[in-house]
C-alpha cells in the first residue's frame, strides 16, 4: 500500500491514538479498580481493608475517582466524630500542596486523613502529627 502525504499523516494520527490509548488503559489499570457483586460487601465493615485491599466501591462510584456522598458524611456513615477531634468543615487560610481540601477550601477528614491506607502511621495520618499541624498553624 502507497500512501500519499495526506494518508501518511492520518496513518501516524492513528498510531498516536492507539498509544494514547494504551497508555491511558494501563494508567487505570494501575489505579487498582478492584470490583465485587453488591451481595458479597453489602456488610463489610472495615472498607478500609477488604482482601488486604481497599473497597474501591464502598466510597467511590463504580471504577471512578469521585466520591459517593459528601466526605464528611461518608466516613461519619461509621466514625462517630465528638467535641474532642479537630473541628471539619472550616475554610483553611492557605492551600496546602500535600493535603487535600473539599470545595470552599474546606478542612475534611481525607485532609488529614489517607482513607486508602489507614495502617501507614498511626491514624492513618497522612504526615507526622507535629509536621501535619504545622502546616496549617505554622510555629504552635
Ligand atoms: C473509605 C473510603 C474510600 C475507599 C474504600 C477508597 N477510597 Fe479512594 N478516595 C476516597 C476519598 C475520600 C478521596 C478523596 C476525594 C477526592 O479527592 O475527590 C479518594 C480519592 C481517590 C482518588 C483520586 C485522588 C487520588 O488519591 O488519586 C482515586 C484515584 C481513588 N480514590 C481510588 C481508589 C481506589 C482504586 C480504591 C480501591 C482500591 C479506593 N479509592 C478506595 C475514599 C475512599
Ligand atoms: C463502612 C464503614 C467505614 C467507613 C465508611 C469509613 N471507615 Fe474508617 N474504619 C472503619 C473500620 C471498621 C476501621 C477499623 C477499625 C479497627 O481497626 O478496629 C476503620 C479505621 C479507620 C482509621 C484508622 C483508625 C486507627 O485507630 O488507626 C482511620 C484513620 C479511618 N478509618 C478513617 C476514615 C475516613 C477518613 C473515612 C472517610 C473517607 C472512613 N474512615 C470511612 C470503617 C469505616
Ligand atoms: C486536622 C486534621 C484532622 C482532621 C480534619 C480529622 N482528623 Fe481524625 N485524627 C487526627 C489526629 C491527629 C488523630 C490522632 C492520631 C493519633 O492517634 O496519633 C486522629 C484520629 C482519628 C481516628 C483514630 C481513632 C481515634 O478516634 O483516635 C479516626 C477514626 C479519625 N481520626 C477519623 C476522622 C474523621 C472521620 C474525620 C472527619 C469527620 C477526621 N478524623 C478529621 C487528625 C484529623
Ligand atoms: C489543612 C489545615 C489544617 C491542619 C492540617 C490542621 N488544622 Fe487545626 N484548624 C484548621 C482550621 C482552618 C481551623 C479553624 C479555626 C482557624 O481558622 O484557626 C483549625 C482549628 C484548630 C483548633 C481550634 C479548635 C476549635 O474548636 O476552635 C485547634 C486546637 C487545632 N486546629 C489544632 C490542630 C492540630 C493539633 C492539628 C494537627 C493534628 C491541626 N490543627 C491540623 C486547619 C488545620
Amino acid at each position: 500500500m502507497k500512501l500519499d502525504r495526506k494518508g501518511r499523516i492520518v496513518a501516524a494520527a492513528a498510531v498516536v491514538v492507539v498509544v494514547v490509548v494504551a497508555a491511558a488503559a494501563l494508567a487505570w489499570s494501575r489505579r487498582g479498580w478492584v470490583s465485587y457483586p453488591t451481595a458479597e460487601v453489602v456488610n463489610v465493615r472495615n472498607v478500609h481493608d477488604y482482601k488486604g485491599k481497599p473497597l474501591c466501591q464502598a466510597c467511590h462510584l463504580e471504577r471512578d475517582a469521585r466520591i459517593k456522598a459528601d466526605p464528611v458524611v461518608l466516613c461519619q456513615r461509621c466514625h462517630t466524630f465528638g467535641h474532642g477531634n479537630h473541628p471539619v468543615r472550616v475554610a483553611a487560610k492557605k492551600a496546602v500542596s500535600d493535603l487535600p481540601l473539599w470545595a470552599k477550601d474546606q478542612v475534611v477528614c481525607h485532609t488529614c486523613h489517607d482513607p486508602h491506607d489507614v495502617r501507614r502511621r498511626k491514624g492513618g495520618l497522612r504526615l507526622a502529627f507535629n509536621e501535619l499541624c504545622d502546616r496549617c498553624h505554622p510555629g504552635h
